[in-house]
């Protein structure tokens, strides 16, 4: 994977200096999450999604999930919010989709169902092990992670999602009332576990796509981000959510 990306790279600066690689707001083609050369050749959405006998009716997920239970190495945020543990397979939001890859613990082809018929193998056995920049949450470990599956202070009050509620210690005014007016995405929980995109009053939470747009559909830099990677201004990604 990183050899080839390194090729591709080469070859773009060679033939085309001045035009960016699968550049971010363009699309899935080109970029890391495009697989389709994979498997002998597959579609863009097959390693995620697909029609029939999806993993989960959610989503139409496609990619099998991991089983690692996931937990930070402390129990709270400053603010006193305390860290969420859940479980790989059945956590609803879109934060175990993501780490159904990157946790090191799923190939990135184990699939179920493609072309009419379930793979036997999978069909790109890489995996984001341990020392690979890629890997998020090796061995279901998410100490030193932003937090994810958590409240967000929407409309700068505390919000509970995922089972937990905003800390005391939270300053309202160092929250950004309503992000997704920002390109952030948030998402709300029912209190049944049930998530969905789109704020919620009191039930808004973050997710790994808060930040990242897998699709790279809304991404506006490097890395899917949903806010530049530099900058002081409420462009950069973390003024987009932070009042600091
Ligand atoms: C690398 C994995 C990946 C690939 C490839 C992918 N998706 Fe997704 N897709 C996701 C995830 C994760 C979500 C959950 C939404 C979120 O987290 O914002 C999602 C959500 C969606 C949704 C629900 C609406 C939304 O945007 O939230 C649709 C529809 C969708 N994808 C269609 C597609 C189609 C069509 C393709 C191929 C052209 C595709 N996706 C390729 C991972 C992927
Ligand atoms: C089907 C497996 C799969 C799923 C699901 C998946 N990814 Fe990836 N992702 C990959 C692979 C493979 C790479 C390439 C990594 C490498 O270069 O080693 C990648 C790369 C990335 C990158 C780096 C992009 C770059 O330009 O350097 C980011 C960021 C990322 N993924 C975030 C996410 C997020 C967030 C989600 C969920 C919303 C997600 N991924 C879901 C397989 C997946
Ligand atoms: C608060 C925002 C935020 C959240 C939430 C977030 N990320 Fe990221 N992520 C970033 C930024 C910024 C980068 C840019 C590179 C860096 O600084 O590591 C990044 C980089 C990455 C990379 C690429 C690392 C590399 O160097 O190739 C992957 C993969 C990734 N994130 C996956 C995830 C996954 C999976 C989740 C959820 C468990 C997640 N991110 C949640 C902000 C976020
Ligand atoms: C989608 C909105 C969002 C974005 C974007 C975002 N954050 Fe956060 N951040 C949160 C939430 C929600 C919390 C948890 C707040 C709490 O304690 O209840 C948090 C917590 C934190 C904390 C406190 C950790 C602790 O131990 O108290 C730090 C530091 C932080 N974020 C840094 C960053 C940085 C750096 C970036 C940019 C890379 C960033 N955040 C981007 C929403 C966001």
């Amino acid at each position: 994977m990183k050899t080839l990306k390194f090729l591709f790279s080469l070859a773009a600066v060679a033939l085309a200096p001045a035009v960016a690689w699968a550049a971010p707001g363009s699309g899935l083609a080109g970029t890391d999450h495009d697989f389709s050369s994979k498997g002998g050749g597959v579609g863009v959405c097959t390693f995620c999604h697909t029609p029939h006998k999806a993993l989960s009716t959610l989503l139409l997920w496609n990619h099998k999930l991991s089983t690692n239970n996931f937990a930070w190495d402390v129990p709270s945020t400053t603010a006193g919010t305390k860290y969420p543990t859940f479980k790989g397979d059945t956590y609803k939001g879109p934060t175990a989709k993501c780490l159904s890859c990157h946790d090191g613990s799923v190939a990135v082809g184990d699939i179920a169902w493609w072309n009419g018929g379930a793979p036997l193998a999978p069909l790109d056995n890489t995996q984001h092990g341990a020392g690979d920049a890629a890997n998020v949450g090796l061995g279901g470990n998410m100490a030193g992670n932003h937090p994810v599956a958590m409240p967000y202070p929407y409309q700068q009050v505390k919000n509970t999602y995922n089972l937990v509620t905003t800390g005391s210690g939270f300053t309202s005014t160092e929250w950004v009332n309503d992000p997704t007016t920002n390109n952030i995405r948030l998402f709300n929980d029912d209190g049944a576990g049930n998530i969905t995109a789109g704020p919620v009053v009191a039930k808004a939470g973050v997710e790994c796509s808060s930040c990242h747009d897998p699709h790279n559909k809304a991404s506006v830099d490097d890395f899917f981000l949903r806010g530049n990677l530099k900058g002081n201004d409420t462009a950069y990604l973390c003024l987009r959510c932070h009042i600091k």
